[in-house]
């Protein structure tokens, strides 16, 4: 029988009878016009668990015109990921962020300039580099610490939010660029990111659209200005801005001042919002689980040194709190979907996916399989002391070549505030069950989920 749903893409990249044949099945529920992307965006699980229960792994949606295949499983995602710059690309699937983030920035950018920008970027996420922003992590987080006072109330995201933005500026952007930066800043990051809409187009003249234009300008000013002083004074040893002013072109010229500015806010803003998502997570999963929460407090006891700073050594052995960071990196992957789209046609499974098509990895389902976790509904962080194979099957970070650069980053800063937060304070969430923002970006906890808190009584030990 034909299908009825095919927009004019499928047909055209499909002109073989055979190939229709093997399209990945449609998903039951598509509206006329719209297809299923309003169901899409109010819930993206609901929909892939039909998808799942419908035809398994691999099936069809259509959002508007477009078709979207959507691949669920390790396995699946593995084949995406090896795909990746091949079949697949990133670029066409989120040119909606282009306007803002430059054609030319990094996984933007055509191949070999991709490629040769990484050999830049690694460096400075390796294991030597992170212990500097360690460093950053504690004290930051030590001033938060100490600006809550003995007790009260926050909200979560906003102040995770205000940690990671402090986090994230002095650390790829400088301690010099945060005493000097200008007051708009942080909601100069918030315009910016609502203007990665990849709903409207960026020729509309809507007015959050307008606002983050004008966020980027006023960003690229202010690191403007940071590079113009930093090329008089450089500072030694070289920080992240440092290190990219250093850096060459392919062509072996030194790279311009705009690159560097693009690069620096390129990563900041990659980090933000995904790792701001990812600590309000994971404070409000230990705070709804008291028995994991009190596994933690034990290693605490026994691997912190009372108010010693944290160093790459510790955190290592904080298996626990690994464990727990995993598990909310299953239940609540801030990244849902990560997206690709065929610039060739192109099969797996026996099904084909015609050049022009979207391709959904879909981490938010993929990461509650029942054939790949027992109970996948349940938060259960020793399910990795069990089955220590099972962080395989997570891919919230991406994977192969593209794989996020930040994780460590993320990971490292989620160490220290879960543990500075719960060594220091008794926590309480006051809000309900915390739910995902609304925006179709990174689904971090929205706002607001209020905590309250009690300071610790120090032991005699001087312990707490
Ligand atoms: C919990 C926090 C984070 C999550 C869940 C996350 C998630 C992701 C995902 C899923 C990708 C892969 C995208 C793809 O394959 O299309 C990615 C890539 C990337 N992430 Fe993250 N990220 C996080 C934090 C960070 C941080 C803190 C930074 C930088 C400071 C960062 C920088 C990047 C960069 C530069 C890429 C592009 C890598 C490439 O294409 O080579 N991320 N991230």
């Amino acid at each position: 029988m034909p299908d009825q749903t095919l927009a004019p893409h499928d047909e055209q990249a499909n002109s073989e009878n055979q190939e229709v044949r093997t399209l990945p099945p449609l998903v039951s529920g598509a509206r006329p016009l719209v297809g299923h992307a309003l169901q899409f965006l109010s819930d993206q699980y609901r929909l892939m668990e039909r998808g799942y229960r419908e035809h398994g792994e691999m099936f069809r949606l259509r959002l508007g015109r477009r078709p979207v295949i959507v691949l669920l499983g390790p396995e699946l995602a593995r084949w995406a990921f090896k795909e990746t710059d091949d079949s697949l690309e990133i670029g066409p699937a989120i040119a909606f962020t282009r306007p803002l983030l430059g054609v030319d920035f990094y996984y933007l950018a055509e191949r070999s300039e991709y490629l040769h920008q990484r050999e830049i970027m690694l460096p400075m996420f390796r294991a030597r580099t992170l212990t500097s922003y360690l460093a950053i992590m504690e004290r930051r987080c030590a001033e938060f610490i100490a600006r809550l006072g003995d007790s009260g109330r926050f909200d979560l995201p906003e102040e995770m939010n205000t940690l990671v933005l402090g986090v994230i500026m002095e650390s790829f952007l400088g301690a010099d660029f945060v005493r000097h930066m200008p007051p708009t800043v942080a909601s100069d990051f918030r315009d910016f990111m609502r203007g990665l809409d990849p709903i409207t187009p960026s020729w509309v003249p809507a007015p959050h659209l307008v606002r983050a234009r004008r966020a980027r300008d006023r960003m690229h000013s202010a690191v403007g200005d940071l590079i113009q002083s930093r090329r008089a004074q450089p500072v030694d040893p070289p920080d992240f801005v440092q290190s990219l002013m250093g850096a060459h072109a392919r062509d072996g010229t030194p790279v311009s001042d705009r690159w560097v500015a693009q690069m620096a806010l390129g990563i900041a803003f990659a980090g933000h919002d995904s790792t701001t998502g990812h600590l309000s997570w994971a404070v409000t999963d230990l705070l709804r689980h008291p028995a994991e929460l009190w596994k933690i407090l034990a290693e605490q006891s026994q691997v912190l040194h009372g108010g010693t700073p944290l160093d790459l050594a510790t955190v290592h052995r904080m298996t626990c709190l690994n464990r727990a960071l995993h598990e909310t990196a299953r239940m609540h992957p801030v990244a849902p979907v990560i997206l690709r789209r065929a610039v060739r046609t192109t099969g797996v499974r026996g099904h084909t996916i015609p050049a022009g098509a979207d391709v959904f990895i879909g981490p938010v389902f993929s990461h509650r399989l029942p054939t790949l976790f027992d109970d996948p509904a349940r938060y259960a962080p020793d399910r990795y002391l069990k089955n220590p194979g099972q962080v395989a099957h997570l891919h919230g970070f991406g994977g192969g070549g593209h794989r996020c650069l930040g994780e460590h980053f993320a990971g490292l800063l989620a160490h220290v505030t879960v543990t500075r937060l719960f060594q220091h304070f008794d926590l309480a969430l006051t809000s309900d069950r915390p739910l995902p923002v609304r925006t179709p970006a990174f689904k971090g906890v929205r706002s607001p989920c209020r905590i309250e808190y009690q300071r610790r009584e120090k032991t005699d030990s001087g312990r707490i």
